[in-house]
C-alpha cells in the first residue's frame, strides 16, 4: 500500500457539521491563548475565577438553564436526568455541607465512588468552596487508598456503604481523616461511626445557594495521584485555570456543539474522567450521557443508540474489545455518530480501519497525560489521518523530539516527546509536597513527557514507547514499584520484579517476577494467591496476570531492579548495556 492510500483523507464538504475547528494550519498559526481565554472563559470582576461557575453557574443565567445537562443510567437501567439548574442546586448545597463540617479553602476532599451521579455533585461542591477535589477509582484497595490519603493529608472522604469497610480498615493511619461523608444510594444498611455523615441528611438541611469562592488562576482545584517508575504514586496539582485548555481541546478536537449528545466513557479516578466527563463538556454547557453499567459491547452499544449519543471519547482496550467481540455494531442503529476519539495508550491502524468498517467513522486518537491536564497532541475532525500517529500538536502548544540535553532533534528522529512548558495552559502546578519531583519533569524551558516518539515530515507524532517502567495496562498507568511493594507483603516472598509485557487487547498487562522464600513450594496455587493478594490489597485491575518465579532479580549494583533486563528477557530481545549490573 502507497504512503497516501494510508491515509485518511477528510473532505469537510462531506461533513454534515462543519467542525470547530476547520483549518488547522491556520489555527494554529494565528492562536493565542489570550484570545481564547476572551472567548470561552468567565472571571469575575476581580479577577480571580472557579471552575465550578464556568461549568455550571454561569448556563443558569442563560437559555441553557433548563437544558439538561446529565443523563445517567444506572447499573439497572434506572434513568436520571440532571438539568443545569439541577446541578446548581445540588451543588451549591453540597459546598454548603463541607463548610458546615469545617472544611477550608485548600483542604483536600477525596472522592471515592462508583460512577453515580454524586460523584460529579461532590466534586463540583468541593470546587466551589474552594477545597481541593482528589478522585480515586472505585477499584482501589487498602494500600492505593492509605498512599494516596496519607500523602495528601485528606481532611474528608466522600464514598458509599460499599467502599467503606475499605477506608474503615485503614482509617488509623490516617490521623488528618476527619470525617466520611456517606452518600446513601445503592444500599439499605449504611455504617454507622462517630465521625460518619450522611449525605442525604445533610443535603437536605444545606441551603441551595452558596457563595461561590473566587480562587486565582493558580489555585488548586482537583488532584490526582499517578505512578512513575520509582516509589510511590506522586499527586499531581492542578489549577482553576486548567479549565481553559479543557473548553478550548473539547471544542476544537472533540468538536462539541451545541446539540450534540456527548459521552466520554472514563471514570473520573483517571485524569479523562475529571477533564473529559466533567470539566470540558460542561464548560461548554453540553448534554453528556453517564453509565454505572458495566462494559459489554451489547450495552455500550445500546447506550449509544438509546441516548442518541453524537460524540464518542473511549479507549483503545474497549475499542480492541469491541473489535474482538461477536457483537456486530451493525444490529444497532448507531448512525446518530458524528466523530469518535481515543486516548490513553497507543491505538493501532487496524483499530482505526476496523472502526471506519464498524462505525462509518475513523477514530481519532488522542494523546496527553495526567500532568498535561488536557490534549496535547492530537488527531482532528478536519485534518486527514495518519493510522498509527498521535497527530499534531494543539494550537498553542509548541511540540518537539528532543535529546537528553534538551537539544531539538529534527524530523524522523527517535527521541524524547518534549512540549514547550509555558505553551501548556493546562500544565500540573506541583506535584504535593515533592518539588524535587516536579522539577525533575523539565529540561530548561521543556517538559519532558516520558514517552519516547518521533515526527514525521508533515509534522505529525508518532508514539514510540515510554522511555522508563511505567505500565499501561488497559489504558491505566500502573508503577511497576507499587505492584512489587504489594507482592513483597505477601509472607511466602521476598523479592518481585514488575514489568509490562506487550498484549494484543489491553496494551500490555502486568508480568511479576518472584523469587520465594527458601522452602516455600513454588506452585500454580501460589500464583494464584498472589494474583489474588495484589488485587485484594493494592487494587482490582493492578495486578500481574502472569507470574513466573525466579531465583534471583538483575540488580544494579546498588541494589536497584533492572526492570528491562527481565523485560529483554521476557521477550527475547538483546539485554543491551548491563555494566551497571551486579552478578546474575
Ligand atoms: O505513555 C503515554 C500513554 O499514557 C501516558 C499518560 O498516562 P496517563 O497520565 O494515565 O494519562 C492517560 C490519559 C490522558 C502517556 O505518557 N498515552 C496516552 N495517550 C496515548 C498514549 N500513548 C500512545 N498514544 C496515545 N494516544
Amino acid at each position: 500500500m502507497s504512503d497516501k492510500a494510508k491515509v485518511i483523507q477528510k473532505d469537510l464538504k462531506k461533513f454534515s457539521v462543519t467542525p470547530n475547528l476547520s483549518d488547522y494550519d491556520k489555527t494554529y498559526k494565528d492562536f493565542t491563548w489570550e484570545n481564547v481565554e476572551k472567548e470561552e472563559i468567565e472571571f469575575f470582576e476581580d479577577g480571580t475565577l472557579n471552575i465550578a461557575y464556568n461549568c455550571i453557574d454561569r448556563h443558569v443565567k442563560t437559555d441553557k438553564k433548563d437544558k439538561k445537562a446529565l443523563l445517567f443510567e444506572g447499573a439497572n437501567g434506572e434513568k436520571e436526568q440532571y438539568t443545569f439548574s439541577d446541578l446548581k442546586a445540588l451543588t451549591d448545597k453540597f459546598a454548603n455541607v463541607l463548610v458546615s463540617q469545617s472544611v477550608k479553602k485548600g483542604d483536600r476532599v477525596f472522592i471515592f465512588l462508583p460512577s453515580i451521579p454524586e460523584r460529579y455533585v461532590v466534586f463540583f461542591g468541593i470546587l466551589k468552596m474552594g477545597a481541593v477535589a482528589g478522585t480515586m477509582f472505585s477499584a482501589f484497595q487498602e494500600m492505593a487508598l492509605v498512599d494516596r490519603l496519607s500523602d495528601s493529608g485528606a481532611k474528608v472522604v466522600i464514598t458509599n456503604a460499599a467502599l467503606y469497610p475499605r477506608i474503615k480498615k485503614i482509617w488509623k493511619d490516617l490521623p488528618g481523616l476527619e470525617k466520611v461523608i456517606i452518600i446513601e444510594r445503592g444500599s439499605e444498611e449504611q455504617p454507622v461511626g462517630e465521625k460518619i455523615v450522611y449525605y442525604k441528611d445533610e443535603m437536605d438541611k444545606a441551603k441551595s445557594d452558596f457563595e461561590i469562592s473566587h480562587m486565582e488562576k493558580d489555585d488548586y482545584s482537583y488532584m490526582l495521584y499517578t505512578s512513575g517508575t520509582t516509589g510511590k504514586p506522586k499527586g499531581v496539582m492542578h489549577a482553576h485555570y486548567d479549565i481553559l485548555q479543557a473548553i478550548v481541546t473539547t471544542k476544537y478536537v472533540l468538536d462539541v456543539q451545541v446539540n450534540d449528545i456527548y459521552w466520554c466513557t472514563a471514570d473520573i479516578g483517571w485524569v479523562t474522567g475529571v477533564v473529559y466527563a466533567t470539566l470540558g463538556p460542561w464548560g461548554l454547557g453540553v448534554t453528556q450521557v453517564m453509565s454505572e453499567g458495566r462494559f459489554s459491547p451489547e450495552s455500550w452499544y445500546k447506550l449509544i443508540q438509546d441516548y442518541k449519543v453524537t460524540l464518542w471519547y473511549t479507549a483503545p482496550t474497549a475499542i480492541r474489545m469491541l473489535m474482538g467481540s461477536s457483537v456486530d455494531p451493525r444490529d444497532f442503529d448507531l448512525s446518530s455518530l458524528r466523530q469518535i476519539y481515543s486516548v490513553g495508550e497507543p491505538l493501532n491502524p487496524e483499530a482505526i480501519w476496523w472502526g471506519l468498517d464498524a462505525y462509518g467513522l475513523p477514530f481519532h486518537d488522542t494523546w496527553w497525560q495526567t500532568e498535561l491536564g488536557g490534549i496535547s497532541i492530537t488527531n482532528y475532525p478536519a485534518l486527514d489521518i495518519r493510522p498509527g500517529s498521535m497527530g499534531k500538536p494543539l494550537p498553542g502548544i509548541k511540540a518537539a523530539i528532543i535529546d537528553d540535553e534538551g537539544k531539538e532533534l529534527g524530523d524522523g528522529k527517535e527521541g524524547n516527546l518534549a512540549l514547550l512548558a509555558s505553551t501548556i495552559s493546562s500544565l500540573m502546578k506541583t506535584i504535593w509536597r515533592n518539588e524535587k519531583k516536579f522539577n525533575s519533569y523539565f529540561i530548561e524551558k521543556w517538559y519532558i513527557s516520558g514517552d519516547k516518539a518521533m515526527r514525521d515530515k508533515d509534522g505529525y507524532y508518532w508514539f514510540i514507547g515510554r522511555a522508563d517502567d511505567v505500565i499501561k495496562t488497559s489504558g491505566e498507568r500502573v508503577g511497576p514499584f507499587e505492584v512489587e511493594s504489594s507482592l513483597v507483603e505477601h509472607p511466602s516472598v521476598i523479592e518481585a520484579g514488575v514489568i509490562g509485557k506487550p498484549d494484543e487487547v489491553r496494551g500490555e498487562i502486568i508480568k511479576a517476577f518472584v523469587v520465594t522464600k527458601p522452602g516455600i513450594e513454588q506452585t500454580e496455587e501460589l500464583k494464584e494467591e498472589l494474583k489474588v493478594y495484589v488485587k485484594k490489597h493494592l487494587a482490582g485491575h493492578a495486578y500481574p496476570r502472569e507470574i513466573d518465579f525466579i531465583d534471583k532479580l538483575p540488580k544494579t549494583r546498588s541494589g536497584k531492579i533492572m526492570r528491562r533486563v527481565l523485560k529483554a528477557k521476557e521477550l527475547g530481545l538483546p539485554v543491551g548495556d548491563t555494566s551497571t549490573l551486579e552478578d546474575y
